[in-house]
């Protein structure tokens, strides 16, 4: 793939699910202006006179797959960088770390094996087919996708003082899981840092259409350390970072 910086004048797009994690990147943006398709929404402006999109998606991979799609289709971009909450799944990960999802899992992509009536279920013993992508071999399954290397790169140039600046591994899935052990479990089969509802899905638009992208999470909450829970300041903690992130993309050289 092309190299991606000094970028080519193609916008960037930056998706944010819900109110408290697009607002102040849309409030940000130079000569705004709003676009609708349906009911997603998409402020189009600048900063430093580079085109950027803010995008709110609306929670989960539906959604977030609907938007990454439009806003390719409508606003061919360079990149797209998906942001926000996500709940702690590693008991390192704490509140109001940041996670630069390098790899990316979904944790609702299962099969389960046949079990006889009165058997209980035992989510040990699913299975994760992978999600088919069109790739230029075929249909090919994938149960991980990466962000770009370029753009985690950029991010970690980017100093962050709230609390800890790490790569790791996002999981997405329409679920937000409270059970200890439920969770410990997917931590030790994915490796995960931490989850969400949208990561997965928007990377794996992006790798259908060969657009670069990126997964950004603060840790909003950690069911792990009861103290620790969600509050929407976390979602605007994560903006005010990505925002200097995307400024730092449009100088870089
Ligand atoms: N589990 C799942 N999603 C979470 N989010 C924040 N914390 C969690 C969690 N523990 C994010 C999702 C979604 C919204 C509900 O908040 O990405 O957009």
């Amino acid at each position: 793939m092309d190299k991606i910086f000094p970028l080519s004048g193609k916008p960037i797009v930056v998706i944010g699910p819900m109110a408290c994690e697009i607002e102040y990147i849309a409030s940000r943006l130079d000569s705004p202006r709003e676009v609708n398709f349906g009911g997603y929404h998409f402020t189009v402006g600048t900063v430093d006179d580079y085109p950027v999109i803010a995008a709110r998606s609306l929670i989960g991979m539906v959604n977030s797959a609907v938007t990454t799609a439009l806003a390719i289709r409508e606003f061919d971009p360079a990149m797209s960088i998906i942001q926000g909450t996500a709940g702690g799944h590693d008991p390192e990960r704490h509140k109001n770390d940041m996670i630069l999802g390098e790899r990316l899992v979904e944790l609702g992509n299962f099969y389960t094996p046949h079990r006889d009536e009165g058997r209980r279920t035992r989510i040990e013993d699913w299975y994760t087919p992978g999600e088919e992508i069109m790739t230029d071999e075929g249909i090919r399954r994938f149960t991980t996708l990466f962000s770009d290397e370029e753009l985690l790169e950029a991010a970690e140039e980017t100093p962050y003082n709230a609390g800890k600046l790490v790569r790791g591994t996002i999981g997405s899935a329409d679920l937000w899981n409270k059970e200890i052990d439920r969770i410990g479990y997917l931590h030790r089969i994915f490796e995960s840092d931490a989850e969400e509802m949208e990561g997965f899905a928007v990377a794996q638009v992006c790798m259908e259409f060969g657009v670069p992208m990126i997964d950004i999470r603060i840790v909003s909450n950690s069911e792990l350390y009861p103290e620790e829970v969600f509050s929407e300041d976390a979602g605007v903690i994560c903006q005010e970072y990505v925002y200097r992130v995307i400024r730092h993309m449009i100088e870089k050289k």
